[in-house]
């Protein structure tokens, strides 16, 4: 099974950016969790960051045919991204979204995920723990 990680913008500032909301634990270590996620579930990754919707869009169009599953945490583009959402339905490989804070519980504009209308489960508010989540879902949902 080959999962594809994707982290939107400003992630890579964990760590330094509102600690509070985030935690102290900066991106390295998130990129580390996530590999030893993937590697307790026998599962191989690719990790992808970036803060540009575009190259976000690019990397999930050219996950078809070479990943058999998307974990996607889409940052501030959840909440406005369409582009993200018609790429993620586009390839239509399953997707499962992920989000470090509890975003319901947030202001009212992050209570709307577009990306999650394409995703088949939502991790939110359960920090590191929720890539792990995710990864396992998806091993059980694709079966592998
Ligand atoms: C986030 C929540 C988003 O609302 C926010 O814009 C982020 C991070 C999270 O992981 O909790 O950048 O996706």
């Amino acid at each position: 099974m080959k999962i594809l990680v994707i982290n939107g913008p400003n992630l890579n500032l964990l760590g330094v950016r509102e600690p509070d909301i985030y935690g102290k634990q900066d991106f390295a270590a998130l990129e580390r969790f996530i590999k030893d996620a993937c590697a307790d579930c026998g599962a191989d990754c690719e990790l992808y960051q970036s803060n540009h919707e575009g190259a976000i869009v690019d990397k999930i169009q050219s996950a078809l045919g070479v990943f058999d599953g998307i974990v996607i945490n889409p940052a501030a583009y959840t909440h406005t991204s369409v582009a993200i959402l018609d790429a993620l339905k586009a390839v239509a490989l399953p997707a499962v979204e992920v989000h470090l804070s509890d975003v319901n519980a947030r202001e009212a504009f992050r209570h709307v995920s577009y990306a999650g209308m394409a995703c088949v489960k939502t991790f939110a508010g359960h920090g590191f723990e929720g890539y792990k989540m995710a990864v396992e879902f998806l091993k059980n949902y694709i079966g592998g």
